[in-house]
């Protein structure tokens, strides 16, 4: 059987640096408040008009492809982590597929917000294991800024939330090669409404109603506080599981990539998991969090900085809305 391997990182993030200054005059909050609760100086946000997910996701895929030496043509199949598509319908891996010019090659994607890129990661290691493809491309991208409340009503989500585009190139590789060693998925619906965002619904009467934008339910709404108690419990739980189903120890792990939820949450791990500050990559702080985009634009920032070396033994994991979350343990 093969094995599916990352040959190359890329990202992008729109060009447009909102701080939390800027921020402060569009809600009632500051500086201290925002980097104390959550590590975070500044993010990015798209431009209408200029940056799409399409786009940006096109962006990330090209750099992806070029550090792979992987011509775009090459692709077998797209799997395209989001919850903010640029159309409700169909899904943005089509879209992707039109714009990087890709001949009538499969797409799919994936619904599971801050989880959405290591489920994508999961669904095409699937793919290339069975022979069923030779080249992935998977991405994780989202544009959150036009689904934020930008009103004091929604002020901790939206300091948080950003946007920006992750991709990686995943190939077919022998057994004995480094690669994705595991992947591990987990999910618990009963807490669907602790982070969620009800409209465009397709169980209302309409699916957008004047009545649904006075509630203003097509905004994400979170409940930080029951998010963040889930979140470093099972950011635990699921990196722990992937070291014991590949039996190493966490000392042999070279760099943790964290979903990158808030950076209270990455510190937690860090510290309940003794690791020293080199074993963990973090880019929160001047990032934010951008839902399926932060762990593939963590992998192509910290490959680029000399932080990812190749057979380099590398853990992600996330958690997010669903509640979902889950972990993947690879070489490089
Ligand atoms: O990406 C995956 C999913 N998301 C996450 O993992 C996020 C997890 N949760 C969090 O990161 C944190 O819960 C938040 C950063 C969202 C909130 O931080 P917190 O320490 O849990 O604050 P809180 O919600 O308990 O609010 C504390 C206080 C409240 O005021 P009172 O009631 O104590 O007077 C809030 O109204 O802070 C207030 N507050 C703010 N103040 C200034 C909430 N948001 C803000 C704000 N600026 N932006």
């Amino acid at each position: 059987m093969k094995k599916s391997r990352i040959l190359g990182a890329g990202h992008y993030v729109p060009e447009r640096i909102v701080t939390n200054e800027e921020l402060s005059k569009m809600m009632d909050t500051n500086n201290e408040w925002i980097v104390e609760r959550t590590g975070i100086h500044e993010r990015r946000w798209f431009t209408p008009g200029v940056d799409t997910l399409t786009n940006m996701s096109a962006k990330a895929s090209r750099m992806a492809l070029k550090r792979a030496k992987v011509d775009p043509q090459e692709i077998d199949f797209i799997v395209f982590a989001t919850i903010t598509s640029d159309y409700f319908v169909p899904g943005n891996g089509v879209l992707l597929q039109r714009e990087l010019g890709l001949t009538s090659i499969g797409a799919i994607d994936i619904k599971n917000a801050c989880s959405g890129f290591i489920y994508a990661l999961s669904v095409a290691d699937q793919f290339i294991k069975t022979g069923m493809y030779k080249k992935i491309l998977v991405v994780g991208a989202e544009i959150q800024s036009s689904g934020l409340d930008k009103s004091n009503e929604g002020r901790s989500s939206a300091v948080i939330f950003a946007d920006g585009a992750g991709a990686v190139v995943l190939g077919a590789v022998e057994n004995d090669q480094p690669g994705i060693m595991s992947t591990h998925l987990h999910s618990e619906g009963t807490h669907a409404e602790e982070l969620y965002c009800i409209g465009p619904s397709s169980s209302a009467e309409v699916r957008v109603s004047q009545e649904l934008i006075d509630r203003g339910d097509f905004f994400l709404k979170m409940n930080g506080n029951a998010v963040f108690k889930h979140a470093i419990v099972r950011f635990l739980e699921v990196i722990q599981e992937a070291l014991d189903y590949n039996g190493v120890t966490k000392e042999e792990v070279d760099l943790l990539v964290p979903h990158q939820a808030n950076l209270r949450i990455s510190q937690y791990i860090q510290q309940k998991m003794q690791l020293p500050d080199e074993k963990v990559f973090n880019n929160i702080m001047y990032l934010g969090n951008t839902t399926a985009g932060t762990i593939p634009i963590a992998l192509s920032e910290a490959w680029e900085q000399g932080r990812i070396k190749e057979n380099d033994l590398i853990c992600l994991a996330a958690f997010g809305s669903g509640f979902t979350w889950a972990s993947a343990l690879l070489r490089w």
